[in-house]
């Protein structure tokens, strides 16, 4: 089977009701990047942070899996699919995709705020919510398991690892603004056919990359129409 490497974003959760970060009234707009979502707003207002991702966690609970979640889903029949996704939620998994690596942490779980995202204790919460004085069985606060501006990204390795694989990339619903994450299309090996699914043109240079520009609902089912084609890979 071929390897399908799929690096997702906030763009593919948009049509659950999950809102992007940097559309216009994206989250970035509503809540500063630097009061909710970097290592210095944790020290300095961890309950404005809690509050934060308390409501992430919420919306999240009745957020459905969208019809781009369900095909990429199904392309698991086809190919060895990867996902390397930059969203904390949880609907890949829920529209059955079954390896699924989080660069950015996930919100249904936490851990105490000394261990580093990488390290042991991380906890499923599920959708609750956690409010300052909830702690683990040794009295340490917990957090949000998220990657914060500011700390290191510990998957990157293994997303690397497999970006380096892959046949075939697919970008779906990124600005492709953050970094590490946004470099990853830099690993894949000569000869990768790229693809980017998102309602805008998104400019990476030096690659070749097929756009199909349209939201991702849509977008997927032309890129499903294409991998099903024979005669696309000999092409
Ligand atoms: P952005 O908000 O930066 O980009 C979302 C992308 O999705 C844009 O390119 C939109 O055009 C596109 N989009 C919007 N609606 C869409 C739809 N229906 N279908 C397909 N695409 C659509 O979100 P990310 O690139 O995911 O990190 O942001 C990357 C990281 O920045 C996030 O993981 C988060 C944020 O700060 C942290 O919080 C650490």
């Amino acid at each position: 089977m071929k390897r399908l490497l799929i690096l997702s974003g906030a763009g593919v959760s948009a049509e659950s009701g999950i809102k992007t970060f940097r559309d216009s009234d994206g989250l970035w707009e509503n809540y500063p990047v630097e009061d909710v979502a970097c290592i210095e707003a944790w020290y300095r207002n961890p309950s404005l942070v809690l509050q934060f991702y308390n409501e992430r966690r919420a919306q999240l609970e009745h957020a459905k899996p969208n019809k781009a979640h369900l095909i990429i889903a199904s392309l698991e029949k086809h190919f060895e699919v990867c996902v390397v996704t930059q969203n904390i939620d949880n609907l890949h998994e829920r529209a059955g995709s079954s390896h699924v690596i989080h660069l950015h942490g996930e919100s249904t779980k936490v851990r105490p705020e000394n261990t580093p995202a990488n390290g042991k204790g991380v906890i499923d919460i599920g959708y609750k919510a956690i409010h300052l004085g909830d702690t683990d069985e040794h009295g340490i606060q917990l957090r949000p398991h998220i990657v914060w501006f500011g700390e290191e990204v510990p998957m990157m390795t293994q997303a690397i690892e497999e970006v380096e694989k892959a046949d075939i990339m697919l970008i779906i619903g990124t600005s492709l603004a953050v970094y590490p994450a946004a470099g990853l299309i830099h690993y894949a090996k000569p000869g990768t056919k790229i693809f980017l699914i998102d309602p805008k043109p998104i400019h990476v240079s030096g690659i070749h990359i097929t756009q199909i520009q349209k939201v991702a609902t849509e977008g997927m089912q032309e890129f499903q129409k294409l991998m099903m084609d024979e005669d696309f890979f000999e092409k």
